[in-house]
């Protein structure tokens, strides 16, 4: 099929490449020619692992290009709408501005008719007011709403074998081409869920809840835990046997952050409380809280492993990224704390294996290294803040060696304490008991 894609960023770009990959005809558009220059030339403009090769092998074959021009997306029997919905400023609720610019920049240049498929997360009722926009401006185009799932790291993966379909349609027509679009994944047993507008973007803001919630309940078990004197890890190993609790996304530590969950769960509360559901959406101000908590707690145990204060303390900062296998800092957990540690005096050092680029352009403030070992030279206390394979990796003899102090604070509880405490190290962990 002919694909069009608008919006080539974390979404877009590996969407538009795993369509070619299916074997579809795909034309990428983006108003950013830097990133359409780029994504041409095979380069993915952020860290994204298998996306280079995806579209060094997409390109080769012809069926991929990029382009800055709306007009080039006209001819698509199905384009796809991946553009961005940020938290407003000053408010929870989302910013659906791109959303509204795309749909109408295809009004304005798509003549053959064609099906919009939005893609970008959105609060529920947007999907509806834009058909009614197609309808009156454009009734050659038909819209559909297909959420996307994919979480950073495993993009690729998530797109080209996705764990379930969502297709939200009006008939019975758009239901037919999205099965097409989607014929090999589905082939190969991607379950499908046929349904209307509102719960297909619901289904999307509802499963980012979730997972905030789960990942808040272990952290609010790890409060608990620290006040008891008891281990949050053991806990969350033993309550995961259950399967109908399941071990993943239970690991207690520094939270969530990224472009995804604390925005969506705010614009989530923000939407109930326009449609009078707000009291049904209360616990993820609490999820959200929470969540937040475990940044200040870091910043505590980084003080109390100082003596008391920060100031004249130089810290080494272990990763800025907002999770490994990925070079995104938005709303990154680990830079919150470190921008936080700074105004409490302490003497920064981050390092990072992707997201230095990006962390020196958001934080120009903070001091960078480029490897943990040159991080921590001369450091009173070291925080694990984003568990890459390489810091789990990393010896604790060797790095003691170069360090001032041997404190470590491990705020993804991705080390073993017993390794570190052997080599010397206070460790201490958010959840953990103290030795
Ligand atoms: C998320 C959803 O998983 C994905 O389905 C959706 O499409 C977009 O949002 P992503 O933001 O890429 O994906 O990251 P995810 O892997 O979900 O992690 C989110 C945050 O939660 C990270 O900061 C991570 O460090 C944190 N996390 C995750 C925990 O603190 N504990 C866990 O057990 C799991």
């Amino acid at each position: 099929m002919r694909v069009g894609v608008v919006g080539c960023g974390y979404l877009g770009a590996v969407h538009a490449a795993s369509m070619a990959e299916l074997g579809h005809e795909v034309v990428g558009h983006d108003v950013d020619a830097d990133k359409v220059a780029r994504l041409s030339a095979a380069q993915a403009p952020f860290f994204e692992p298998g996306l280079g090769e995806l579209l060094e092998r997409t390109l080769t074959t012809g069926r991929l290009s990029f382009s800055t021009d709306p007009a080039d997306l006209d001819g698509a029997e199905v384009v796809f709408v991946c553009v961005g919905t940020p938290q407003r400023a000053g408010e929870l609720a989302a910013d659906t501005s791109f959303v509204d610019a795309a749909v109408a920049a295809l009004v304005e240049h798509l003549r053959s008719p064609a099906l919009v498929v939005g893609k970008s997360t959105v609060p529920v009722g947007t999907a509806a007011r834009l058909a009614a926009v197609l309808e009156r401006d454009a009734p050659h185009l038909e819209l559909a709403w297909n959420p996307e799932f994919l979480r950073e790291g495993h993009a690729v993966e998530d797109t080209v074998h996705p764990d379930r379909l969502v297709l939200g349609v009006r008939s019975a027509e758009a239901e037919k081409r999205l099965r097409e679009v989607y014929a090999t994944p589905i082939a190969q047993g991607s379950p499908v869920v046929v349904t209307d507008f509102a719960t297909a973007e619901l289904v999307k803001v509802a499963a980012n809840a979730f997972l905030a919630t789960k990942i808040s309940f272990i952290n609010a078990m790890a409060e608990v835990c620290e006040a008891a004197g008891a281990d949050v890890v053991q806990l969350a190993d033993a309550i995961g046997y259950d399967d109908r609790i399941g071990r993943r996304f239970l690991n207690a530590g520094l939270g969530f952050g990224g472009g995804c969950l604390p925005k969506d769960i705010r614009a989530f509360m923000a939407r109930a409380g326009e449609l009078g559901a707000d009291q049904a959406l209360t616990f993820l101000r609490e999820v959200d809280a929470i969540n937040m908590r475990r940044r200040s707690r870091m910043v505590d145990l980084a003080r109390e492993a100082c003596g008391g204060s920060l100031i004249g303390h130089k810290v080494a900062v272990l990763g800025a990224a907002f999770k490994p296998h990925s070079d995104d800092i938005r709303d990154s957990p680990a830079l919150n704390v470190a921008a936080q540690v700074q105004l409490q005096g302490g003497d920064v050092v981050v390092t990072d294996p992707a997201a230095l680029e990006n962390a020196r352009r958001l934080y120009p403030g903070l001091a960078y290294a480029d490897t943990a070992e040159e991080a921590a030279t001369g450091a009173d206390v070291v925080l694990l803040l984003t568990e890459w394979p390489q810091y789990r990796a990393l010896d604790p003899a060797a790095l003691g060696a170069v360090v001032r102090r041997r404190h470590l604070v491990d705020g993804r509880n991705a080390l073993d304490p017993a390794a570190w405490r052997d080599a010397g190290w206070t460790y201490r962990a958010l959840g953990r008991p103290v030795v």
